[in-house]
């Protein structure tokens, strides 16, 4: 099979970093990506590195649990700081990914935050977010988040339509997404994305509108409208191949690609980035974390679904 992995050197197995990554750092924006490897239940198009039982063992032992799992982070955190040395860099952005992050307790969030905050500081406009499934969330919850330092949040909400929602095996009710943008700016957020989902199996052209309509009712400053993808080894690719369910032709996702830019544009969006759109004339309402990838600054990555950059490295 050929390798995955990118063109440029390999992280030594010391941990330390070739002096070829650490020169030239300074000029470079440093970003810290937060894996939480948990979610409820499995979705079935969703292949990422995630586990639904809350505690994951080996024959040698608890591996990671959904208990200790904000203190492996800050070990990792702490670890970055010994590899990055005498970087005077303050982080630019933090995003806490998943799997589904707030299934954690808010407070466990606020201690990986925290971590990054004591070991290299923040600036005073970084942009700090966590992804969120819209079940998992209620008002008092949020305000934690947002009392630990958190401005910006990313709901999954996929779908407006039920008959959607079903094929992509989402617990959510219709509807809850939206009403979670409202609760979360009423809990102090300035920044808040919904992702999308389109081409889904029996998903129609009305349906994708009706998604994206709902979608902007409370005015989120970000949208991420995903095209479905098919991975190998999910329960979705399975159910297409017994031919249980269709797949998606590519006309279709090209088609509802332009609907979502025709859509989002006409709502006073603009597209930046393959898959997403922020407000119109607002540097602040992209995801400045997503465009340190784009632009190959550096970043640290803690958790199993997490990999990091530093000078090429
Ligand atoms: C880590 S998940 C987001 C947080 C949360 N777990 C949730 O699902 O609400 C990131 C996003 O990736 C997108 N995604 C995941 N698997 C995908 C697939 N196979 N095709 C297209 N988008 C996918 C979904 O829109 C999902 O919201
Ligand atoms: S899409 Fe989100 S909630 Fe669903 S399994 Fe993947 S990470 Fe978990």
């Amino acid at each position: 099979m050929p390798s995955a992995l990118p063109d440029g050197e390999p992280v030594p197995e010391s941990g330390s970093l070739p002096p070829s990554a650490l020169d030239g750092r300074e000029s470079s924006p440093l970003g810290f990506y937060l894996h939480v490897p948990f979610c409820a239940t499995r979705c079935g198009y969703c292949d990422f590195n995630t586990y639904t039982a809350s505690e994951l063992r080996t024959s040698e032992g608890v591996l990671a649990s959904r208990e200790n799992y904000a203190d492996t982070v800050v070990d990792e955190i702490r670890l970055a700081r010994k590899v990055l040395a005498d970087d005077p860099r303050r982080v630019e952005t933090v995003f806490v990914g998943g799997g589904t992050p707030t299934l954690l307790p808010a407070a466990d969030l606020g201690r990986m935050l925290a971590a990054v905050r004591d070991e290299f500081g923040l600036t005073p406009d970084a942009e700090v977010t966590t992804e969120a499934n819209p079940e998992s969330v209620d008002p008092g919850y949020l305000t934690q988040l947002r009392e630990a330092g958190f401005n910006r949040i990313s709901f999954g909400m996929q779908s407006a339509r039920p008959h959607v929602l079903q094929i992509l095996d989402r617990t959510h009710t219709p509807g809850r997404p939206e009403k979670c943008v409202g609760e979360a700016r009423a809990a102090g957020f300035t920044h808040v994305n919904l992702d999308l989902i389109y081409g889904t199996p029996g998903e129609t052209d009305d349906d994708w509108r009706a998604s994206l309509e709902s979608a902007l009712t409370e005015r989120p400053d970000h949208i991420s409208a995903y095209a479905l993808i098919v991975e190998e080894g999910t329960q979705l690719a399975r159910r297409i191949r017994r031919g249980e369910v269709p797949m998606t032709d590519d006309d279709v996702h090209a088609d509802r690609y332009l609907l979502a830019e025709e859509t989002l544009t006409a709502a006073g969006m603009s597209w930046y980035e393959v898959s997403n759109w922020a407000t119109t004339g607002d540097a602040a309402a992209r995801c400045r974390h997503n465009e340190l990838y784009w632009t190959g600054a550096d970043w640290w990555g803690a958790g199993p679904g997490a990999h990091s950059h530093v000078g090429g490295v």
